[in-house]
């Protein structure tokens, strides 16, 4: 009997990570972006949707959502570097590759996996396309219910799991920025570039994040005020909670959206539950002036281009411009 809840339950997770992906195919697939390999790039040039630190920014310019962190440019590295760097394959298979002639420049077959080449060389082809963000990966899901923001297998059902296979391989790997409850729906962002991840986090950008909130009571009157007076402050946290704001539903006291600037521990719940509401249900619907256009149904991913992001999170400390919620 135990076995059979079991392989039910396995099958059913397999089936669910299988729809996951399939909507995440359809999303990227979407993409007006001319396709290589399965995914959005531009053949011969940076894809449209890099976002990249690793080369030529200047640190701490201002000007953009990663400041100066932000760029396209690209040193040289070996074949077999760039190869497992991109997920293609791992390193020690990087021979194979470069003898089976799938890594080509100006239509010729590069001769050795310790070649330099520049990834963003528009001469250079992998299995006959330009390589897959080369320069970084800045990816927006629309996160279902039931799957962890984490990489720990024990956790169940990750996010990750969602991520198209190449993604997967790549290193450095994919992270969360930011985490979601394993109930919480919606915008969630994921990158491989370690400093983006930094920049969009800090509690200094105070990058504006909005959710539809439901909770099982009607808001009190005053939880506007409070969640708004920057004095809040939750059990276990020494400092109060910025200022944020409560628009509660005239047609349902018990359902509101809620802009928060930071990003403490289960904060909308731990907010909500201080005014004495228990969340029954929650969705990010933005985080700065990014929303969830492009990827409506849960499960969807699609890559958030370099101008996107500029627009959508502000480089000051006073945050990003966010969807007014
Ligand atoms: N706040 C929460 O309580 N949960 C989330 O998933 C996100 C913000």
């Amino acid at each position: 009997m135990l076995e059979y809840h079991f392989s039910a339950f396995l099958s059913l997770h397999r089936r669910f990570r299988r729809q996951c992906r399939a909507r995440a195919m359809l999303a990227l697939t979407a993409s007006s972006a001319p396709r290589t390999a399965g995914w959005p790039v531009r053949a011969g040039q940076p894809p449209p949707c890099v976002v990249s630190v690793r080369a030529g920014g200047k640190k701490g310019k201002r000007g953009g959502a990663g400041g100066g962190a932000l760029s396209t440019a690209s040193s040289p590295e070996r074949v077999d570097r760039l190869l497992s760097r991109l997920g293609y394959c791992a390193r020690s298979e990087a021979k194979r590759w470069v003898a089976a002639g799938r890594v080509t420049m100006d239509g010729e077959p590069v001769k050795r996996a310790d070649a330099k080449v520049v990834a963003n060389d528009p001469r250079l082809s992998i299995d006959g396309e330009a390589p897959d963000h080369p320069n970084g990966i800045l990816a927006l899901m629309h996160k279902p219910a039931g799957v962890v923001c984490s990489h720990d297998p024990r956790e169940g059902p990750s996010v990750y799991d969602l991520l198209p296979a190449r993604w997967r391989g790549r290193n450095p790997r994919m992270e969360t920025v930011g985490r979601l409850d394993k109930d919480t729906t919606g915008l969630l962002l994921l990158t491989d570039d370690g400093r983006l991840n930094h920049r969009l986090t800090s509690p200094k950008k105070h990058v504006p994040k909005t959710y539809e909130v439901c909770v099982d009571a009607d808001f009190p009157p005053d939880a506007p005020a409070v969640f708004a007076s920057g004095t809040l402050t939750l059990s276990g946290e020494a400092k109060p909670c910025l200022p944020a704001t409560l628009r509660v539903d005239e047609a349902s006291r018990r359902r509101a959206t809620l802009t928060l600037v930071e990003g403490k521990y289960h904060q909308v719940k731990r907010m909500c539950e201080s005014a004495g509401c228990v969340v029954t249900s929650l969705h990010r619907r933005s985080f700065g002036g990014m929303t969830l256009e492009g990827a409506a149904e849960p499960g969807q991913i699609r890559v958030v281009t370099k101008e996107e992001l500029d627009r959508s999170i502000g480089d000051g400390e006073e945050g990003g411009r966010g969807d007014g919620g």
